[in-house]
Parts: C-alpha cells; structure tokens; sequence
C-alpha cells in the first residue's frame, strides 16, 4: 500500500510541475545595440539587457526567448504580438509612453557625438549646419536632433543621416561618407573600448533614462518585470553584469 501511494503521488506530483510548466515571454532586441543587447560572434544574444532579463525570468518565473528586430519597427511588432516586451536600451519618452507602458528605471544615459581620431571639428562646428551627422533611424539621438536642430532650422534635413544602426552610421563615418555622429553615450564609449578610431566631441546631457517597454493591457508581465528588476538591483548579479559589460 506504501509502496502505490508514493507511487500515485509521485505521478501526482508530475502533473503538478506539468500544469505549472513556465510561460515563455519573447524578448525583442536589436541585433546590433552593445554592449545592452547584441548578437555575439557564435550567434547567441548576449548583452547586459539580455542577462538581466534571463535572471529575472529564473528569478521571478518565466522563460525568455530573444529575437532581433529592426529598431525603428521595435514598438510596432510589439503591439502587433511579435514580440512580447523590450529590454534592449530602450529610452522612456513620452511619445513612446502612449503607446507602451515601461518598468520602473533601470539605467541612465546622455547623447554622445563622435569623429573619427584625426579629425578637429568640434561639436559646435559639427552640429552647427555645414557638416553631416549620422545616428540610428527611430532612436532618441535622432529625435533630439530633429527638435533641437532640425526644426529649427540650424541644420538641413539632407545633413541627418540615417541608419538601421549605430555601427552603419560609425562605418560611413570611418569612410569619410558623414564627419560626426551621435548614439546613446554608452554604445559610443563601448565602440571606442572595441577599438573603433574615434573620439568624443561632445556629451548631451539629456538625462535618458532606460526601461522595459511591455503593452499596456499586460499588467502582469509588467508587474513581473519590475520585481525581478527590484530584486535584481539588490543582488550581487546587478555588480556583475555592470563589470562584465560597461566601460568605467
Ligand atoms: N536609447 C535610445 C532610444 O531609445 C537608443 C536605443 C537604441 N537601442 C537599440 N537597441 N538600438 O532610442
């Protein structure tokens, strides 16, 4: 009789852990946004949104997948349910918030201009009109530029120029195409770190800050997230993953 009880709960138990099998959520994130998210050499994701993420889905129970997206399409396959929330150095702005809901903040950054090594154009003659500037199409640097220059007509709409991605715009940069460019000021001391012949200009003090974008009607993802990012800020992890990743 003991022996077919343990037996039956033991089946039992089986089902249990089978009904509570985890929930997958898909993390969408731009290949190529080091050193937050990116495709590494072997092809796996990697990046210290993409860590945080898989230690919040262990921590708080759920299972995350990644799939790379276009970032100027970031939000749009996020409300179509392609992709289920975004952590991959994503800025909290307005315009975004009434689309998407974010988490609670989880990293700040400002806007940094770059030239290539040999270069003396200064940020005053970079942006004031007579050279290009290159960034990331749909990111904040080009939204900045766009209002705090381009509306204003300090520079021509022909002299931004725009890239699938921040490495797109360095390359044309490095080959003489475009004489600065801008990007979160974070991708542009990490491109720096990995060599690229660049120097900094100039910072933007915006003031950025980072969250994960999920639809508003998914509370409880949302919900979620910002436990796992509370109890993640708290743990020995959050130290070791800002050593792995950032540039001091
Ligand atoms: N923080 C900037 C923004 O929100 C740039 C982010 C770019 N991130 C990326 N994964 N490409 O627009």
């Amino acid at each position: 009789l003991v022996f077919s009880l343990v037996a039956v709960m033991w089946i039992f138990g089986g089902n249990i852990l089978w009904a509570q099998e985890k929930k997958v959520y898909i993390n969408g994130i731009d290949a190529d946004f080091p050193p937050f998210a990116y495709i590494d050499e072997e092809g796996n994701p990697a990046g210290y949104d993409v860590e945080c993420v898989e230690w919040i889905g262990k921590e708080v129970g759920f299972e995350v997948k990644t799939k790379p997206i276009a970032w100027d399409a970031i939000i749009d396959n996020l409300l179509a349910g392609k992709i289920d929330f975004i952590a991959s150095g994503m800025t909290i702005t307005e315009e975004r918030e009434k689309k998407v809901d974010f988490t609670i903040p989880y990293w700040e950054i400002d806007q940094g201009v770059v030239v290539c090594e040999g270069s003396d154009l200064n940020i005053i003659a970079a942006l004031s009109g007579k050279y290009t500037v290159g960034t990331q199409r749909g990111c904040t640097a080009a939204m900045w530029i766009e209002d705090h220059l381009v509306k204003e007509g300090t520079i021509g709409k022909d002299k931004l120029k725009l890239y699938e991605s921040f490495s797109l715009a360095v390359m044309d940069l490095l080959n003489g195409r475009i004489d600065s460019a801008m990007m979160d000021d974070v991708m542009v001391k990490d491109a720096i770190k990995k060599g690229k012949p660049l120097k900094v200009i100039g910072i933007i003090k915006t003031g950025e800050i980072y969250g994960y974008a999920v639809r508003k009607e998914d509370k409880e993802l949302k919900r979620m997230l910002n436990e796992g990012l509370r109890r993640l800020m708290k743990s020995p992890k959050w130290d070791e993953l800002i050593d792995k990743y950032m540039v001091k």
